[in-house]
């Protein structure tokens, strides 16, 4: 059973079929998919947050492979403003996005805190890795704040075409360090 996390400003909630709706108006946005992999079908299709919930991440979830939170404000915990998921995927343990006004407020850094704690505490890996495209400026901040470090380069397919991307990483001894300051 994935777990339900508390932070200052969100509640993450495991995601669930019902947050299709809600993902479904605010997902496809041009500014949101454009740096993410390439798998991302675009334009979206109108069933598409519907069809990737039941068939692809709802699944992983089960084969816990993959686990997945819905963002919400504590102040409006009915509406997903957002989601942030982790996966065993080599090179890319993390993904997120957030809907456009609430963009540039710190949330998903908020939010990464105790997803990364979740990694490395309770499903006890010793390295997470995010692939990212350099030009994604705002996901790049993330990884920073996060304390993590470029390892890698190489060019990797978007939805927006063929990028130059970086492989970020910290270890659970750097994150722990990190934490305890
Ligand atoms: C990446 C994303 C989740 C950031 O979430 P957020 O909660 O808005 O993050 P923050 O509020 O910390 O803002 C990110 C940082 O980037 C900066 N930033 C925001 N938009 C930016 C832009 N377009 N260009 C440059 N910097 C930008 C912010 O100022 C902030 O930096 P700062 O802390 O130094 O001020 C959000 O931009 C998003 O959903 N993007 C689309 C999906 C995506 O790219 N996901 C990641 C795939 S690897």
């Amino acid at each position: 059973m994935t777990p339900q996390f508390e932070t200052d400003r969100l509640l993450l909630r495991p995601l669930q079929l019902s947050d299709a709706p809600a993902t479904q108006r605010l997902f496809p946005r041009w500014e949101i998919v454009k740096y993410l992999a390439r798998r991302v079908p675009w334009p979206y299709p109108e069933n598409g947050a519907l069809t990737y919930y039941r068939d692809v991440a709802l699944p992983a979830v089960a084969r816990s492979e993959e686990w997945h939170w819905g963002i919400h404000l504590k102040d409006g915990p009915e509406h997903l403003i957002g989601a942030i998921s982790l996966m065993k995927t080599e090179n890319d343990n993390r993904g997120f996005w957030l809907g456009l006004p609430w963009h540039g407020r710190g949330i998903v850094p908020e939010a990464s805190v105790p997803i990364n704690d979740y990694w490395f505490d309770v499903l006890n890996f010793a390295v997470l890795r995010t692939s990212k495209a350099i030009a994604n400026q705002a996901s790049r901040r993330i990884s920073e704040k996060n304390g993590m470090r470029v390892i890698a380069t190489e060019e990797r397919e978007y939805v927006s075409g063929k990028l130059a991307a970086e492989t970020w990483e910290i270890t659970a001894e750097q994150w722990r360090r990190l934490r305890k300051k």
